[in-house]
């Protein structure tokens, strides 16, 4: 296993739709082994492919805590099916370091994807785990938090992201 480089914002593959998952081969296994070895190095709750390069419909999600201990989840060309309710919540990406921001999500969500061996699974969250699968699945589409909140708050994001830009030059 290997922890691979996590790509940051505004890096291109993070915009891209990512495409299907069409082979569950010994290539795509060591994929997923080290993505998870790389979410848990992190650390984080969740990572997506586009995060580390690979544009593939596929994310790993682990949101246990010292206390509470939930299986791991490895989700490959997740759709949400049903979602209700709504939930705000500070969320952080691995992709956007040093930043949080609120984003309102549904609360509840039922999600259809494969798992490893290819096999369909179904997928209900709710609160933490909802907005875990939501983000990650936004992933998939190119999307990114900072896409979830408002223009405003987006204006203060650009100018923050020049300033740190000029700092590092
Ligand atoms: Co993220």
């Amino acid at each position: 296993m290997a922890i691979l480089e996590i790509r940051k914002y505004p890096e291109k593959v993070l915009k891209q739709k990512a495409l299907p998952v069409a082979a569950f081969d010994q290539e795509l296994q060591v994929l997923i082994d080290d993505m998870i070895e790389t979410m848990y190095a992190a650390p984080g709750v969740g990572l997506a492919a586009p995060q580390v390069g690979e544009s593939k419909r596929l994310a790993v999600i682990d949101i246990s805590t010292k206390d509470e201990k939930v299986p791991l989840l490895v989700l490959i060309n997740p759709v949400i099916v049903e979602s209700e309710g709504s939930i705000e919540f500070e969320e952080g990406c691995l992709s956007i370091p040093e930043y949080t921001a609120n984003v309102k999500r549904a609360e509840k969500v039922l999600v259809r994807a494969q798992n490893r061996e290819g096999e369909s699974i179904e997928i209900e969250g709710a609160d933490l785990l909802a907005i875990a699968l939501q983000h990650e699945i936004d992933h998939l589409e190119g999307i990114l938090l900072i896409d979830r909140i408002s223009p405003i708050k987006r204006e203060f994001f650009k100018k923050r992201q020049k300033k740190i830009q000029k700092l590092n030059k």
